[in-house]
């Protein structure tokens, strides 16, 4: 086979073969393809798409590449999801233990953030001495006995997409509905659960700012997992402001608490158990969203998902008294944002808070950046709110690096109506 005629292929536009698949993603992965080969056929998908099925051939190509999880030792039903990226997005870090409480097995590995969107473990990072890496038989051996475990993905994983991803991302071909699939699905195959949930954000700052794309990624997602096997979800979410109030890793963390304890934000704690409702389904603890419901609020008035979190704190060499002491979170120097008019919020750009909050020292510029726990954003309004002159919009949080830009940022994030506005979290749901 020749990698030329692969790329001349996919360039004119036809379909590829299984065979011609596996043997650029193979081979690529072993080195034997070059950058400079690899980006040209990236970028001939970018503007001539793939067909499901190709689509499907390139995932499992890639999930082959690297190390399969087995968690068929773990008894029990196990789960697993993934946002494509958001921005105050901590649903993991509520979700998680609100499930793993009712004996569900919750074997996630979570990734870092990068630019404008945070990442699972950097926020778990901020409660003092939290460990993210362990060896695969430690995860499995904390999921059979705690039912939850979150990690980071260890070098063993995917080795196609790691370095694909790295590719795409200096070569402007992350934005592409085959190759975001491929890339989300094969790690999620990779890691072995019997349900995958996925969050897909659609708006400001998402990979997809339009529902159809969104709906055309998702369902492409659902048909490839099930394809393999899984039971799939995927909930479509608005991205159009930032999911809570919190932006920013430990103020986010301090966020999850609040939820985990019956006092979080409202879109935050709908979305967990929207999405904890599924997983509950799909475990065959109850046959319907409304019994699952029921279940995940009242692990929550019980206290019993918030000790999961502090379990999984302890399990992971984490300082508990932070989850039962959320003030020993080490926070910056406040700075109000206050209103100049009167209106109600129409939209509070997601984007541009989590590059404010990024710019504050929150998140990455690149991969090798260090990262400031303390600071973020607060806001203090969300969309449909009301808004009169003097009204504190939101708090920075700083250490005193990039202060001006990140307030001037975050003022142009909000925008106003004359009239009342809507704020719709749920977009669609593929299953
Ligand atoms: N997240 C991923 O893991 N891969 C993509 O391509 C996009 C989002």
């Amino acid at each position: 086979m020749n990698t030329v005629d692969i790329i001349i292929k996919k360039r004119d536009g036809l379909v590829l073969t299984k065979e011609e698949i596996e043997y650029i993603i193979n081979e690529y992965a072993n080195d034997n393809i070059p950058d400079y080969q690899m980006s040209a056929f990236l970028m001939a998908i970018y503007f001539r798409g793939m067909t499901d099925e190709e689509t499907y051939y390139m995932t499992m190509a890639m999930l082959h590449t690297g190390k399969v999880i087995d968690l068929s030792r773990i008894k029990g039903f196990k789960v697993d999801k993934h946002s494509t990226g958001g921005v105050g997005d901590k649903t993991s870090l509520v979700l998680a233990p609100l499930v793993a409480s009712l004996g569900i097995k919750f074997a996630k590995m979570s990734g870092r953030g990068l630019g404008h969107t945070g990442g699972t473990l950097d926020k778990l990072e901020s409660i003092a001495g939290f460990n993210i890496s362990m060896s695969i038989e430690d995860f499995i051996d904390q999921v059979e006995h705690i039912n939850i475990a979150i990690i980071g993905q260890t070098e063993e994983i995917d080795k196609a997409d790691k370095k694909m991803y790295a590719l795409r991302d200096v070569t402007g071909t992350v934005p592409s509905i085959p190759l975001i699939a491929s890339s989300i699905m094969s790690k999620k195959l990779a890691a072995g659960s019997d349900a995958i949930i996925l969050d897909v954000k659609v708006g400001s700052g998402a990979f997809m700012n339009n529902i159809a794309d969104a709906k055309t990624l998702a369902t492409l997602m659902k048909n490839i997992g099930t394809m393999a096997g899984k039971k799939m979800t995927c909930v479509l979410t608005n991205m159009d402001e930032p999911l809570g109030f919190a932006v920013g890793n430990a103020l986010e963390v301090i966020e999850a608490i609040d939820t985990l304890n019956g006092r979080g934000p409202r879109d935050l704690t709908e979305l967990c158990l929207t999405l904890g409702s599924y997983l509950v389904v799909d475990a065959g603890l109850v046959s319907s969203l409304a019994e699952a419901r029921v279940l995940l609020l009242d692990q929550i008035k019980s206290g019993k998902a918030l000790a999961k979190l502090a379990e999984l704190v302890e399990a992971q060499e984490g300082n508990v008294d932070y989850i039962y002491h959320p003030e020993l979170f080490d926070l910056g120097e406040k700075v109000e944002l206050r209103a100049e008019c009167y209106g109600y919020v129409e939209r509070i750009d997601s984007y541009q808070v989590g590059h404010a909050s990024m710019l504050l020292g929150a998140g990455r510029e690149t991969l090798a950046s260090e990262i400031d726990y303390s600071v973020g954003i607060v806001l203090a309004k969300k969309v449909g709110d009301i808004v009169n002159p003097g009204d504190l919009l939101a708090t920075i949080y700083t250490s005193g690096k990039n202060t001006e830009q990140a307030y001037a940022m975050l003022k142009g994030a909000f925008k106003f109506s004359e009239d009342p506005v809507d704020a719709k979290l749920i977009l669609d749901v593929v299953r």
